[in-house]
């Protein structure tokens, strides 16, 4: 058995959500082999798996990597990762990915750090895309958490007023008193619709908002989910 650097602090000192994210992410990074090209995503839970990686990556595992935000790059970075540039790769064999909420079925939302366009572009050419997620993520209907939609700022008040027609609050993302501004200088929108009772109707009507960039819908992308509950591990499917 591979000897690995026990990231896992004692539970006893730890908030049970992040010991959850990080044995989802220790899990995940299981699945790694030599000679791939991983996805690595952005959040807290991804930053567990990354720092897995850098670990593995010093013990010799040969692998390069894509990431799907600036910060990501740059922890990757202080790793020692390997990176290479979404532009020279046409497919990636697994991407570990964290989520905002899921169902069962393998829905995501996903937005809440704001980089979800560069997310869906690498989920898109990803063979295996696995979420990692602590337990409080699982929902039988997303919606609780609000949709973040990338609008191009020409476009915001356009798609403000085709958002409010579905009959939705939309609200401007901002960081001290100023509107949050991606990896791609666009700003994001988050948006209330209650609970969504069909989400690939939703994503269908999002994609057809000229200005919308990326929604944070994300419909049969992922392959696999592995949420921490408690001390366990629950894999979906
Ligand atoms: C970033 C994302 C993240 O995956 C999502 O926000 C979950 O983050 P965390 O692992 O910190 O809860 O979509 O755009």
């Amino acid at each position: 058995m591979r000897e690995r650097q026990v990231f896992l602090q004692p539970v006893i000192e730890m908030n049970i959500v992040e010991t959850e994210k990080q044995l989802a992410a220790r899990e995940a990074v299981g699945y790694l082999k030599n000679s791939m090209i991983v996805g690595l995503g952005t959040g807290s839970t991804a930053h567990y798996a990354i720092k897995e990686i850098g670990y593995l990556v010093q013990q010799g595992l040969d692998i390069k990597a894509v990431a799907t935000s600036e910060s990501t790059a740059a922890l990757a970075g202080t790793l020692n990762i390997p990176l290479l540039d979404i532009n020279t790769v046409n497919s990636i064999d697994i991407t570990i990915d964290g989520a905002d909420e899921f169902t069962p079925d393998l829905f995501l939302m996903k937005g809440g750090g704001g980089a979800l366009f560069r997310e869906k572009i690498v989920a898109t050419i990803t063979k295996e895309q696995i979420i990692i997620a602590d337990s409080t993520k699982l929902v039988s209907k997303l919606g609780k958490f609000k949709l973040p939609v990338e609008v191009i700022p020409f476009a915001l008040n356009y798609v403000i007023t085709q958002i409010s027609q579905l009959k939705a609050i939309p609200l401007l993302r901002m960081v001290k008193a100023a509107p949050f501004i991606t990896d791609q200088g666009n700003y994001i929108i988050d948006i209330d619709f209650g609970l969504i009772d069909e989400p690939p109707l939703l994503a269908a009507k999002l994609d057809l908002i000229e200005g919308v960039v990326a929604h944070g819908l994300f419909i049969n992308l992922a392959n696999k989910i592995i949420m921490g509950k408690g001390n366990e591990l629950v894999l979906f499917p």
